[in-house]
């Protein structure tokens, strides 16, 4: 399979060249372990290192707020967005309504010609949207109880909507990126227990023990090529996020 690098030093290796072509990968880490940070490296080296357009979207954080955490490393978002190589979309999920957001991206995707997107955070948008749709007896659910005549939990409805959105980002023929944020204690990689199981790759990022400097980076599963199977470490410093060789033989 054709592999997208993704542009960040040494991530490239440790994905055995780069993200499947088309694959939704997710990133699954604690709080302030780099999520966005990678996300937005993958769209900002996809428009500057391989001239291909990308689109952001945001939860959590405005476009403002990502614009001035990327001046940090020096790179100049808005510039991007003038020339069509970048757009920072914002779901808002107090306002947003039901599964409008997939409808703009499609025209997001037509407009820029994107080739790749990160949604950040999945979580967010699962959480917070999923009881929405429920209240409002949306579509989505009716069809869904058409199909499984029992009630329904939250937290099927919520596996349903990450289904239709995966489906969806892979639909569009780019190659995504999707955080989640990742309890630090717990069997599961993601919030939602179901993304990684749904998502064709997922990396996670743990903070080491006793320093939160120290960042593990683990490629847990890639489905369509190989990867490293060792853990990394990260580095972010005011040029970005690196990712460290594997240390061989050290057991920590
Ligand atoms: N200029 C910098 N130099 C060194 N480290 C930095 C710099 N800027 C940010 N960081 C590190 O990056 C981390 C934030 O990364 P990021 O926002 O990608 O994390 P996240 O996993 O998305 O967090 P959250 O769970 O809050 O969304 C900070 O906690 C900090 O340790
Ligand atoms: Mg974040």
């Amino acid at each position: 399979m054709e592999r997208v690098k993704t542009g960040i030093e040494g991530l490239d290796e440790a994905l055995g060249g780069g993200i499947p072509k088309g694959n939704v990968i997710l990133i699954s880490g604690s709080a302030g372990t780099g999520k966005t940070l990678i996300g937005l490296s993958f769209v900002y080296y996809g428009a500057t290192k391989f001239n291909e357009p990308g689109i952001f979207i945001s939860t959590d954080q405005t476009p403002e707020e990502i614009r001035e955490q990327a001046k940090n490393f020096g790179w100049d978002l808005e510039d991007l967005e003038k020339k069509n190589l970048l757009r920072l979309y914002h779901i808002d999920v107090t306002t947003e309504k039901d599964m409008v957001y997939l409808k703009k991206l499609d025209k997001l995707v037509k407009k820029i010609k994107a080739k790749r997107i990160v949604v950040d955070s999945l979580t967010t948008v699962t959480e917070f949207l999923t009881p929405l749709e429920i209240r409002k007896g949306t579509k989505i659910f009716e069809s869904l109880e058409a199909l499984v005549p029992v009630p329904m939990s939250e937290a099927i409805i919520a596996k349903n909507v990450l289904i239709k959105i995966i489906k969806h980002l892979k639909k569009t023929g780019c190659t995504s990126i999707v955080t989640s944020e990742l309890p630090e204690e717990g069997q599961w990689l993601s919030r939602d227990t179901c993304s990684e199981f749904l998502t064709d790759g997922v990396i996670t990022l743990r903070p080491f023990k006793y320093a939160r400097s120290d960042i593990d980076l683990l490629v847990v599963k890639l489905r369509y090529g190989n990867h490293s199977k060792d853990i990394h470490k990260i580095l972010i410093t005011e040029k970005g996020v690196e990712v460290k060789p594997a240390e061989k033989g050290v057991i920590i």
